[in-house]
């Protein structure tokens, strides 16, 4: 065996080299100092051996050489047939096969067994690489695959990975599912009639459905003001001017029509008790102006109050400009009445609690009309939320407030009974059958209609005063005239009656505007059913000529 002499006198020779190194692994420096490293194998050429073939098992060489060759791994070859079992150890360069073979594991630090096929007997054999006799213990089973930091990094975020996608679609889901229903359930208000029967308000205007809900019912109080850009003027009061304005949206070129009303800084107590007014979310009502926020223009030096826009504009307005017919006038009468009765109420029309608020500014300037001839009620400048923890105090100094021309006998003469918070109520009931008289004087249903004129007309002047009123309405007793020429028919008559009951001198005789506004529905049903018999009787008519043939 001359290669094996030669190999382990290479070892020795190695090993005396090596023992005289100051180093303590296997390898040689060349004179220009490079150092190479060279595998240290197990090397007992063929030995038998008790190895089974299963799992893992060692060499039981008791040899250990540095490969001759640079390029040399070490290699054990196991193998079995029906007389004996043998394991060789050796170095080998993988560049030359070796019984036929290529060693295609060599760069393994372990020497992982491979069956060859060689017919006869059981041939299995490994390569590897390294300065620890590798070749030494050799395994049978297949290795596990470790798995790189990158990718036990990934499979240790996918399931979380996975969890957190799955919830962000359900949320996506939830909130197309959430958009899709609240759409069509606007869709389903929209159609249904003004029918206050089933006890809850419906928001029922168009221009109401647009309006950003992220502001909606609220004060502003982003740091951000809204992207507001003002238009015209629309009017113009005591404490504010109204502007027409376009709320920009995320896109650069879609905007929403809204009104503004500014009020400046000296008017800051209109503003605030408009916008106290406006944050009670159970105010909201279809004939009670949409509010959206409340800001303050710190650079301007200005208080705004932004609300939905009617472009039809006041109801004085209108009514200057509109003759209406007797449809138009129960739906402006009708419409009125529910906002003042719900403004006035202590509970929503769902029946949740809510504070009753008093206007005190009752006047066709202070109602706007949407543009299905409904009215709705603006303008809570001067308006008082009743609430328990009003003390008489608070009220007395609350004083004589309003528009002369509107403003109820006991008012005038400064004698509203504040022992008893219905009386505010009352005032307004006043105001509201002057409104009442003003619409239908403008109603084609009346017969002979005059240019509008507003209640007293000019006898008291353009802007009268306090006390020219009270000369009026106090001493005088005068109300705005009713001919007899008005009360064409049954609801004309309903209605002539429902405004004289209301502006009564004495404030506890008059209606409540909850009963106002049942009269009108009243009215609603009267109109309904004379529809029907007419409706019938020409039917009848109909089946009579038919009959008769
Ligand atoms: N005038 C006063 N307020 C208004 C509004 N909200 N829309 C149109 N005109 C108005």
């Amino acid at each position: 065996m001359p290669r094996l002499r030669l190999r382990v006198l290479l070892w020795t020779l190695t090993a005396c080299v090596c023992s005289a190194l100051p180093l303590d692994v296997p390898g040689l420096v060349y004179p220009h100092g490079d150092f190479v490293i060279r595998n240290l194998c197990k090397f007992c050429d063929l030995e038998d051996s008790t190895c089974d073939g299963a799992d893992k098992c060692t060499s039981e060489c008791k040899k250990t050489a540095i490969c001759a060759a640079v390029d040399e791994v070490c290699v054990t070859i196991w193998r079995k047939n029906d007389s004996n079992v043998t394991m060789e150890t050796l170095c080998h360069s993988p560049a030359v096969p070796l019984y036929g073979f290529m060693l295609d594991d060599y760069n393994n630090t372990e020497c992982r067994m491979k069956e060859k096929k060689v017919l006869g007997s059981l041939f299995y054999l490994c390569s590897c690489s390294s300065e620890e006799e590798c070749n030494n213990v050799i395994y049978f089973t297949e290795e596990k695959p470790t798995l790189s930091i990158p990718m036990v990094t990934a499979i240790s975020l996918l399931p979380p990975l996975v969890i957190a996608v799955m919830v962000i679609l359900a949320f996506y889901r939830y909130r197309v599912i959430r958009q899709k229903k609240l759409n069509e359930e606007w869709k389903k208000k929209k159609k249904r009639k003004h029918d206050c029967s089933d006890g809850c308000a419906i928001m029922t205007d168009d221009d109401q459905s647009d309006i950003s809900s992220t502001v909606a019912n609220n004060i502003n109080h982003n740091l951000e003001l809204l992207p507001i850009e003002l238009d015209l003027q629309v009017g113009k009061g005591r404490f504010a001017s109204v502007y027409k304005a376009k709320l920009k949206q995320s896109t650069a070129e879609q905007f929403e029509t809204v009104a503004v009303k500014i009020f400046s800084y000296e008017e800051y107590a209109s503003w605030k008790n408009e916008k106290d007014i406006f944050s009670d979310i159970n105010l909201k009502h279809e004939n009670i102006l949409h509010f959206l926020t409340a800001e303050e223009r710190k650079v301007d030096k200005q208080y705004w109050i932004i609300t939905a826009y009617h472009a039809l504009g006041n109801l004085q307005e209108y009514l200057t400009h509109h003759i209406l017919s007797w449809d138009d006038l129960c739906y402006l009468g009708g419409s009125f009445a529910r906002a003042l009765a719900h403004l006035h109420s202590d509970h929503t029309p769902c029946g949740r609690p809510k504070v009753p608020i008093v206007h005190r500014d009752i006047k066709s300037s202070n109602i706007l009309v949407k543009n299905d001839l409904t009215c709705c009620l603006c303008d809570f400048g001067l308006a008082l939320r009743l609430d328990l923890s009003l003390s008489v105090d608070d009220l007395a100094n609350s004083g004589q407030v309003g528009t002369a021309r509107y403003m109820a006998p006991e008012v005038l003469e400064s004698r509203i009974n504040l022992e008893n918070i219905e009386s505010f109520k009352q005032s307004d009931v006043y105001s509201l059958a002057l409104v009442l008289w003003e619409i239908t004087s403008r109603c084609s249903a009346i017969g002979d209609v005059k240019d509008y004129v507003p209640p007293f007309g000019s006898k008291v002047g353009e802007h009268p005063c306090v006390e020219s009123m009270k000369d009026s309405v106090v001493r005088d007793r005068g109300r705005p005239e009713i001919p007899n020429s008005w009360q064409k028919h049954e609801g004309l008559q309903l209605i002539c009656s429902t405004i004289t009951e209301s502006w009564d001198h004495d404030p506890e005789a008059r209606l409540t505007a909850q009963c106002v506004a049942e009269r009108f529905s009243e009215i609603d049903q009267m109109d309904k059913l004379s529809q029907r018999s007419c409706s019938e009787e020409k039917i009848s008519e109909d089946c009579s000529v038919s009959d008769d043939k």
